[in-house]
């Protein structure tokens, strides 16, 4: 096995840092290829919670190299606060590599994704507010700022101020804000450039040569298949490529090169921010599987909304990502339910649908049609084999893989690395 991608199949937070934390102990590499520290992924170890924002998951496996690709978008605060916080309980840090091609998030850009959302007001897409769709923006612009400008005092000082003199006329006569100074921004990034300059890499190359040794390199996705700026629910979707085909552009390692593609699926589904959702549960029952589940952001600490297992939902995930496997997680939260419903088609101006409409509109009117399966009241919190599982558990998952398609080869049940269940091997 030599090239695997984990991506998230429904809005987010379905487990991808416990996944990658899991088969890190069994790879050479873990690869940030998407997003920047919207993403929230939290790591159970012995006991002990690590959330990550930007660092690979893959860093909390001593023998694992952590790699931070062109695709992501660096808050150089946080990701260096990040390594101190991890130094400070033991983790070794500094072996991350960065890529010279990825941006950087820039003090313009956190005020300007929160007073854009201010402006939109009902219209607004919730975001995390930490300027990750701003840099995006200027990326794609062609007037963003790269890791490697950041050892050039003359092109970043004519960067800064090229970006600065769109943004000051943006914040003072639209948003009636304050003006940035060149030297505000430069003095930010130069606080933390002296640290990042020894992690700064050709990660194309260095990925691209470990792939051709034989080494296993593991691409950690962030944000999920739904939140895809093409792919998911626009415009209420991230900035940037979750999907497997990112980890390919967010990194510089050919398609051909990847040998397995893992959709992480919780089993109901959540969504933090704005954005359609059929399934979403407003009552009792969504506030009990949001207890249940502790659906809290890792981010923002924002409630998330919750609703049952939608099939249409990561069975297209699985047809675009081309998924070869499902991990399933948070099983363990469905315990103690008579009944357990799972949306297997929308019913749209009375018509029913089998897959996720093509449309906005469309989806703006879905309504879910449920199928109910037994539920189980057996804690499954300690079962390591299939076969430990209550034969409604079972059921429950062979039905899953049924209505998306692909087999299931592991199943999450409980937040610790050790508490999952492998039904095929994934390396
Ligand atoms: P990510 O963004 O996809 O990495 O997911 P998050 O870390 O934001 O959210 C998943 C949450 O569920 C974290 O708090 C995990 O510790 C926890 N978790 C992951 N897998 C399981 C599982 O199988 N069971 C339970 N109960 N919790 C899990
Ligand atoms: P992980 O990797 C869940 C959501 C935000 C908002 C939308 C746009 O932990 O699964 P942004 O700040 O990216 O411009 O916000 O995307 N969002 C996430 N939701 N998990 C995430 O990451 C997310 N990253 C972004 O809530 O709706
Ligand atoms: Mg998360």
């Amino acid at each position: 096995m030599a090239g695997i991608i984990i991506v998230g199949t429904q809005w987010g937070d379905e487990g991808k840092g416990k996944a990658t934390d899991q088969l890190g102990e069994r790879v050479d590499f873990v690869v940030r290829y998407s997003g920047g520290n919207n993403a929230g992924h939290t790591v159970v170890v012995g006991g002990e919670t690590y959330a990550l924002h930007l660092l690979p998951s893959g860093i909390l496996n001593p023998n694992c190299v952590p790699v931070i690709g062109n695709g992501v978008v660096i808050d150089l605060g946080v990701l260096c606060a990040e390594i101190d916080g991890l130094a400070a309980r033991g983790v070794r840090a500094d072996q991350v590599l960065i890529s010279a091609n990825a941006h950087v998030i820039t003090p313009y850009h956190r005020v300007i994704d929160r007073v854009t959302e201010r402006f939109l007001g009902k219209r607004k897409i919730g975001t995390t507010g930490r300027g990750v769709g701003p840099a995006y923006a200027d990326k794609v612009n062609r007037m963003g700022i790269r890791i490697q400008d950041l050892f050039d005092e003359s092109i970043l000082r004519q960067k800064i101020a090229a970006a600065l003199e769109q943004k000051n006329a943006l914040l003072v006569k639209v948003y009636n804000r304050p003006a940035i100074t060149v030297d505000e921004v430069y003095d930010e990034l130069m606080t933390y450039a002296p640290r990042i300059q020894p992690m700064m890499a050709d990660v194309a190359t260095v990925l691209n040569d470990a792939l051709d040794a034989g080494r296993t390199v593991l691409f950690e996705g962030a944000q999920a298949h739904h939140l895809d700026v093409d792919f998911g629910t626009y415009p209420y979707v991230t900035s940037s490529s979750p999907i497997a085909a990112g980890a390919c552009t967010g990194s510089g390692v050919g398609p051909t090169r990847i040998d397995r593609i893992i959709g992480i699926a919780k089993a109901y589904t959540t969504r933090v921010g704005e954005g359609p959702f059929p399934g979403e549960l407003l009552d009792d029952t969504g506030e009990a599987l949001r207890r249940a589940g502790a659906e809290y952001g890792t981010t923002t600490g924002r409630p998330r909304r919750c609703g049952w297992f939608d099939a249409l939902v990561v069975r297209q995930a699985a047809r675009v990502n081309a998924l070869t496997d499902v991990f399933l997680t948070k099983l363990d939260v469905l315990t103690g339910w008579d009944k357990v419903p799972v949306v297997v088609a929308y019913d749209v101006n009375g018509v029913r649908l089998d897959a996720m409409p093509m449309t906005q509109t469309e989806l703006h009117h879905a309504t879910p049609v449920y199928e109910y399966m037994d539920g189980w009241t057996e804690d499954i919190s300690s079962a390591r084999t299939f076969a430990d599982l209550p034969a409604n558990t079972q059921a429950y998952v062979k039905r899953l893989e049924d209505l998306v398609g692909v087999r299931i080869s592991g199943i999450g049940v409980g937040p610790g690395r050790e508490q999952t269940v492998m039904v095929h091997d994934l390396l």
